[in-house]
């Protein structure tokens, strides 16, 4: 199946209260772990990247063809797609010539009115291409590319007005955070999201920072409206744990146990594992 946009799976998501995941993905290993366990679970996917992700697979056309090409050589039948995560105003135009299938164009550094003007550029450059579009309106806690954000609540009305632009689905801060929640995490505020999703017109919304949020706020955000949510360093986490857990037991030490191929596998393990996990918790199972 080829790569799809995300708006009718989430439009989808939106209609029957679930959520599907953004898996941000860092290279062949970590893609095939996610396509296997979401084509197993029957489940739709988003493969999220971030530009230092492209950067690090040597760039953005490497990562779609990488793409494009195991969706193929795996037989995946379920929606899969493939969206840059917090592009740049160079960036999201970069990723969509390389053959992104959606993209996130994150102004949100910008002053209010200047991320307006630029989504609105990307908006048409991207529905021009029939790929979809997610912008972000209030920075996102934490750490993301060298990028730090304060946590902030949206503003309802900035959220409005991004929504009325003709995006497809949107980010908005409401207390989470990228990375690991810190002890004193205040947890999410369903306030700011319950009068964000009154004034953006059933817009899908998207939840970033999902590592890591209690499984119960989860299902009361994707009540509210959340459809997309977004998960990285979990997987990075139970990846390096596995793969540190091979090498102390001295496993690379047996036989060909330092083989890529064998010295990797329980890291895919668990990756495929958490994907499960929160394929359950999101309710994206058999929604494929
Ligand atoms: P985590 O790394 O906290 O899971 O956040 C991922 C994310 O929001 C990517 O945009």
């Amino acid at each position: 199946m080829a790569l799809v946009s995300a708006k009718d799976m989430l439009v989808k998501a939106k209609t029957e209260g679930y959520a599907v995941a953004q898996f941000n993905i860092n290279n062949l290993e970590w893609t095939k772990a996610v396509l296997e366990a979401c084509e197993e679970a029957k489940s739709p996917v988003i493969l999220g990247v971030s530009e230092g992700a492209a950067k690090y697979m040597t760039g953005f056309k490497t990562v779609a063809d990488m793409v494009k090409a195991m969706v193929e050589s795996l037989n995946i039948t379920i929606p899969v797609a493939l969206h840059l995560d917090h592009g740049s105003y160079q960036g999201t135009q970069d990723a969509i010539k390389a053959g992104f299938s959606s993209v996130m164009f994150d102004g949100s550094h910008y002053p209010f009115e200047e991320n307006v003007a630029k989504s609105k550029e990307m908006i048409e450059l991207a529905h021009s291409k029939g790929l979809s579009i997610e912008c972000e309106v209030g920075s996102i806690g934490g750490e993301e590319d060298g990028v730090i954000g304060s946590g902030e609540l949206a503003d309802p009305r900035e959220c409005q007005a991004m929504a009325n632009l003709g995006i497809d689905f949107l980010a908005a801060g409401i207390g989470n955070i990228h990375g690991k929640y810190p002890e004193n995490w205040a947890g999410l505020s369903f306030e700011t999201l319950e009068e964000i999703s009154k004034v953006t017109n059933g817009l899908p919304l998207v939840l970033h920072g999902g590592t890591g949020i209690p499984a119960e706020q989860i299902k009361k955000a994707i009540s509210l409206g959340v459809s997309k949510i977004n998960v990285n360093t979990e997987l990075q986490l139970v990846f390096a744990e596995a793969t540190r857990k091979y090498i102390e037991d001295g496993k690379d030490l047996e036989g060909k146990g330092f083989d890529p191929r064998k010295l990797l596998a329980p890291g895919v393990a668990a990756i495929k594992a958490m994907v499960n996990e929160k394929i359950d918790i999101f309710g994206s199972r058999n929604k494929a």
